[in-house]
């Protein structure tokens, strides 16, 4: 069964063919980096405008370098929650004029549960139960994955996501958007003891992350620096920033699959692609005898295949949407 699928919740407008959930016969995917670079972040209203000049050029990709028509396609898959509203909107307003020219069926896809199917498309022998960490651009979850379409999400962020903090630090910095990947190349020089950050724990909560302190000590530091007229060490401070927060989402990840009784761990999302939290994921795992899966790093950021991937299951369970779907910013994964 082949799916076509439609990303369009932040700064990438991508489309995908897949098979039965697992096999990629196409994906594109029409980055908006440059454009945003010189804002140093994502403008929401040139994000929409940008998805609105991409999306049908896209999804006409898609279809020919899978070889397929529509006549070809079971359903149509799509993002339709969280992420910026007014790019959602472009994809699901897509997504629904093509069903109803068409009459194929429209499947909604939340976006944190296809970064989590990523992973089957990596995986082909993955399959639920597991613990998945979820960290991406917005979000920084703890989710017990218990079958393709059930999710519990046992450890949450109090504030900043994961992929928000590294963007802040990075742009205080002085690296460019996307602040994430930059810090993450730049830190790989560095010396990951050379400045001491805080290790935040949620009171009471012990799979519960914030971020926003770490961020405040790396500002700190930068601003101290400033002020005293010293040279910040950027790789140095980097390393040492990306293992604090490394160290905040192994080891609340650490003591979730013990107190769950999880023997397989996933990482989805963006912050996924971060080197160093693979690094010390599959050390860990490798301590615990546990099976460490990620996706590949061309699947780890904003991609239609995931979506394709996810969108398979939600068919299969009898998740439709008729034309009434409308997009949300906010929706939780369960
Ligand atoms: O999942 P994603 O592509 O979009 C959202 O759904 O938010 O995640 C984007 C986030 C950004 O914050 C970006 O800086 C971060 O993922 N990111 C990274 C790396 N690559 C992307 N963070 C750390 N290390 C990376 N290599
Ligand atoms: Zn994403």
């Amino acid at each position: 069964m082949k799916i076509l699928s439609l990303e369009s919740s932040c700064d990438e407008t991508a489309a995908a063919v897949v098979e039965d959930g697992r096999k990629v016969l196409s994906s594109v995917v029409a980055s908006q980096v440059q454009e945003h670079i010189i804002y140093g972040g994502v403008v929401p209203e040139i994000a929409s405008r940008r998805h609105v000049e991409a999306v049908s050029g896209v999804i006409n990709k898609a279809l020919s370098d899978a070889g397929c028509t529509l006549d070809d396609i079971s359903a149509i898959a799509v993002t339709y929650a969280p992420g910026l509203i007014g790019a959602l909107l472009v994809g699901v307003n897509y997504a629904k004029g093509l069903s109803l020219a068409s009459g194929i069926p429209l499947v909604p896809v939340h976006h944190l549960r296809s970064h989590i199917a990523a992973n089957y498309i990596t995986h082909q022998e993955l399959e639920p139960e597991f613990l998945c960490l979820v960290v991406s651009g917005g979000h920084s979850h703890i989710v017990e994955v218990k079958d393709y379409t059930k999710f519990k999400i046992v450890g949450y962020t109090h504030d900043d996501a994961a992929g928000e903090a590294m963007d802040k630090a990075a742009r205080a910095m002085g690296l460019p958007y996307p602040g994430g990947l930059n810090l993450d190349r730049v830190a790989k020089d560095g010396d990951p003891t050379a400045y001491k950050m805080p290790h935040p724990r949620v009171d009471g909560a012990p799979y519960d992350f914030s971020f926003s302190g770490l961020k405040t000590a790396a500002l700190n530091t930068i601003n101290i620096a400033k002020q005293k007229g010293e040279e910040i060490n950027v790789p140095d401070l980097g390393a040492s920033y990306i293992k604090a927060v490394v160290r905040c989402l192994t080891e609340n990840t650490e003591k979730a699959a013990k107190d769950l009784g999880y023997k397989k761990i996933v990482l989805a999302g963006g912050v996924s692609a971060n080197s160093v939290l693979r690094r010390d994921m599959e050390a860990l795992c490798k301590k615990n005898g546990w099976e460490l899966f990620a996706p590949e790093l061309k699947y780890c950021g904003d991609n239609g295949a995931m979506v394709g991937a996810q969108g398979y299951y939600e068919f299969i369970n009898g998740n439709t949407a008729d034309m009434s779907l409308n997009a949300y910013a906010t929706m939780s994964i369960e």
